[in-house]
């Protein structure tokens, strides 16, 4: 493949159909280089907002390209492959578990992960990710809150709040960051006793406990700009390590980034080529569309967390 050739041709169709590349921190190199704007969950979600674009191309998983929808109702969202591209996460919470929850706890407010379905999103008081989760949760007076899908982030949330966190469902998990164990840690601050090892709250609680930091993959970015150190392990998707390279790079540094684990890969984030993103802009597909009652709704949970300062 000559790369030149393609990426020319992505940029003019680019200019040509006003579109804009957003792309999650942990697509693969080649997408990561194209990208108009890369970002974590939160960041993409204020990008999508914001933009005049007429098209938006998103390289990221499922959930991702539907929040982007459900915030440009009129716009053309597109996603460059429709499949093996879902977070398995965010189909572990179907609406009905909202539903059923809800009866149980009347007096609840509902909180749930961006990594979830524009579905679920529909029944929920407010999402949240990653980088905003306890900032949310105690943004409402309720004392009662359902949350998920994910407990590992709700073991993060339940540390700093004081309210009744009430995991929905109990077992909401990332097959990637699953796998990360205290064993991993407690082994690579050996083999680099000077490294900060810094984790997503997607990770095991036991994880989270005895890492060095807890960051979204927005967080982990700007630690690993500003800190005076020069040696990280990074806890996350492999690609991540993609991600602070090329900022580094930008600011003409080189630090050492090692990975807690090579095997921790996000194969749905992986499916995306500069191949299919030039048929993508070629072929205008596949267009992401929803309800626009659910949109509505779901809207309203996504714009709750936009507004909470
Ligand atoms: P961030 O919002 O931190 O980028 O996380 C998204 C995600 O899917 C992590 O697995
Ligand atoms: Fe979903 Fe986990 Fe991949 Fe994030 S890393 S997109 S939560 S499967």
């Amino acid at each position: 493949m000559d790369i030149t050739n393609i990426v020319e041709r992505i940029n003019t169709l680019k200019k040509e159909k006003n579109a804009i590349i957003l792309a999650h921190n942990y697509q693969p190199e080649e997408i990561q280089r194209i990208a108009d704007f890369m970002g974590d969950s939160l960041e993409l979600c204020i990008k999508a907002k914001e933009t005049d674009a007429d098209i938006i191309v998103f390289c990221g998983v499922d959930f991702m390209a539907e929040t982007a929808k459900i915030l440009n109702k009129d716009k053309k969202v597109l996603m460059p492959e429709i499949i093996n591209t879902e977070c398995p996460m965010a189909h572990q919470l179907p609406p009905e578990i909202i539903e059923n929850a809800k009866k149980q706890h009347p007096n609840a407010k509902v909180v749930i992960y961006v990594n979830t379905l524009a579905s679920a999103k529909a029944l929920a008081d407010a999402t949240c990710t990653s980088a905003n989760a306890d900032k949310i949760v105690n943004s409402f007076e309720e004392n009662e809150i359902l949350f998920g899908p994910d407990q590992n982030l709700g073991y993060y949330v339940k540390k700093r709040t004081d309210k009744k966190i009430i995991g929905i469902p109990e077992d909401g998990h990332c097959y990637v960051h699953k796998k990360f164990t205290v064993d991993d840690v407690v082994n690579i601050k050996k083999q680099y006793p000077n490294a900060e090892v810094l984790v997503h709250p997607e990770c095991n609680p036991e994880v989270q406990d005895i890492a060095d930091y807890i960051y979204s993959t927005s967080g982990m970015v700007k630690h690993v700009l500003s800190s005076d150190n020069d040696e990280f392990v990074i806890g996350t998707e492999c690609d991540m390590i993609t991600r602070l390279k090329i900022e580094l790079e930008k600011l003409g540094k080189t630090k050492k980034l090692i990975p807690l684990r090579k095997d921790a890969i996000c194969e749905p984030m992986k499916q995306i080529t500069l191949e299919k993103v030039e048929k993508c802009l070629v072929e205008e597909k596949y267009e992401i569309t929803l309800d626009d009652e659910i949109i509505e709704k779901a809207k309203k949970a996504i714009e709750y967390m936009l507004n909470v300062k």
